[in-house]
């Protein structure tokens, strides 16, 4: 299988599945638990379907929409997502490149591998910083300090982490970040030599944005588990939420919202965005799907804050459904990684630009001109 056989996202999933290690796809591919709420956060866009109109005049439509006082060409962003140079030895550089060629919002991770300075300095669209409260405050400060600095235009705080959901196969995989090659793992790396020969010669793993202060997850092997529950402040609350958006003092988004009550929440401590989201699964497991929350959410704070439906989303269909149940625009992170896995930049472009298309199409055949179109009218629950 290679690039061109990739048509859409889970075509990307069995490409990755083949060029990476097995510990590294599996917390790319794994999830919390059984992983019940993974699978439903996609099949929960299977239980309603579009209504299209025809005969619309639909040769010129327009897909832009506006998130974050930010007007993006097209209403899916890249949700930020940690230690992508394990992935593939371009990372983040691969999936900023393409948020700036499409025109949509790009995150990076508290524990991205590459600069919070890189980035700003590297593209002009717009850019959030997904923000992990430390106990160390000092390494707080400097992060929201650097992006300041570096011109982001959004912090996303999550706050879905409070402690670590169980990811089991990194468990029964030993993965940690740096890896650590285990008993259990090493002939997996071992049989990938495209993926060890790039992670041992090419530009060594780091985590730039927290190494300032922090050495696990750097210098230091832990496993994601391990470091959220050891180095992340399980004290958070809506105060110190609302100090970091004092602190902050620009768009504010908080990630990982999922009721009504804390919508409305977080629209009093005047929050600019939140994304509905369970971590793609990788927390609690159980929780709602995102899609499944966008209505009632919508209905409680629709255009008081913008919407962001995170979580599932493998189709320009899911796109068109969640804006159609409220929601402002989508946001996914394993739409791009099994990309970035398995062909760096050019995979990322590739499934971007058939979602894009995909969008497009579906807009088309739905008989819709532009996004505000999108409502519960064009929508039927099964
Ligand atoms: C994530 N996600 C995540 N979220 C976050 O706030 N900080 C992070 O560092 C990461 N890291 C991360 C790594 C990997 C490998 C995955 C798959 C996910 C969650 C991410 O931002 C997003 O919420 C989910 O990926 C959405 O679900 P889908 O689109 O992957 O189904
Ligand atoms: C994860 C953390 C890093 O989901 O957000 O792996």
């Amino acid at each position: 299988m290679q690039l061109s056989d990739c048509h859409n996202v889970e075509d990307f999933r069995r490409l990755a599945k083949a060029c990476l290690p097995k510990p590294i796809f599996n917390y790319i591919d794994g999830a919390a638990d059984d992983e019940r709420t993974k699978d439903r956060n996609t099949s929960a866009f299977d239980d309603c379907d579009l209504v299209p109109n025809v005969l619309a005049g639909v040769s010129e439509i327009e897909m832009g929409v506006t998130v974050m006082g930010k007007p993006i060409a097209m209403p899916l962003m890249l949700s930020p997502t940690a230690l992508q140079r394990l992935f593939h030895w371009q990372g983040e550089r691969a999936v900023a490149a393409t948020a700036q060629k499409f025109g949509t919002w790009f995150g990076i991770s508290s524990l991205a591998t590459v600069s919070i300075e890189e980035i700003g300095e590297t593209i002009e669209s717009p850019k959030m910083f997904q923000l992990y409260i430390h106990k160390d405050k000092g390494l707080n400060r400097s992060m929201i300090e650097r992006c300041k600095a570096a011109k982001f235009d959004a912090i996303a705080l999550t706050v879905d982490t409070i402690v670590s959901g169980n990811r089991e196969r990194c468990l029964r995989s030993g993965f940690t970040s740096p890896p650590r090659f285990t008993p259990a793992s090493v002939l997996s790396y071992a049989i990938h030599p495209m993926w060890a020969l790039n992670y041992m010669f090419r530009e060594k793993f780091a985590l730039p944005n927290l190494q300032t202060h922090v050495d696990a997850g750097s210098n230091v092997a832990v496993s994601v588990a391990e470091y959220f529950n050891t180095m992340l402040d399980t004290s958070m609350d809506w105060a110190m939420a609302e100090k970091v958006r004092s602190d902050w003092g620009g768009e504010f988004c908080l990630k990982g919202i999922m009721s009504v009550e804390d919508a409305k929440r977080a629209v009093d401590i005047g929050a600019t965005a939140i994304m509905v989201s369970n971590h793609g699964g990788r927390q609690l497991d159980g929780s709602r799907a995102p899609f499944d929350q966008i209505s009632e959410i919508a209905d409680a704070v629709g255009g008081k804050i913008d919407i962001i439906c995170d979580g599932g989303v493998r189709r320009g269909s899911h796109v068109l459904k969640a804006i159609a149940a409220g929601a402002t625009a989508c946001s996914g992170g394993r739409l791009y990684l099994y990309a970035l896995a398995a062909a760096g930049e050019a995979g990322v472009q590739r499934v971007v630009g058939k979602l894009r298309d995909e969008i497009e199409r579906d807009m088309k055949l739905m008989g819709i001109r532009s996004v505000p179109e999108l409502d519960a009218s064009k929508l039927r629950w099964r």
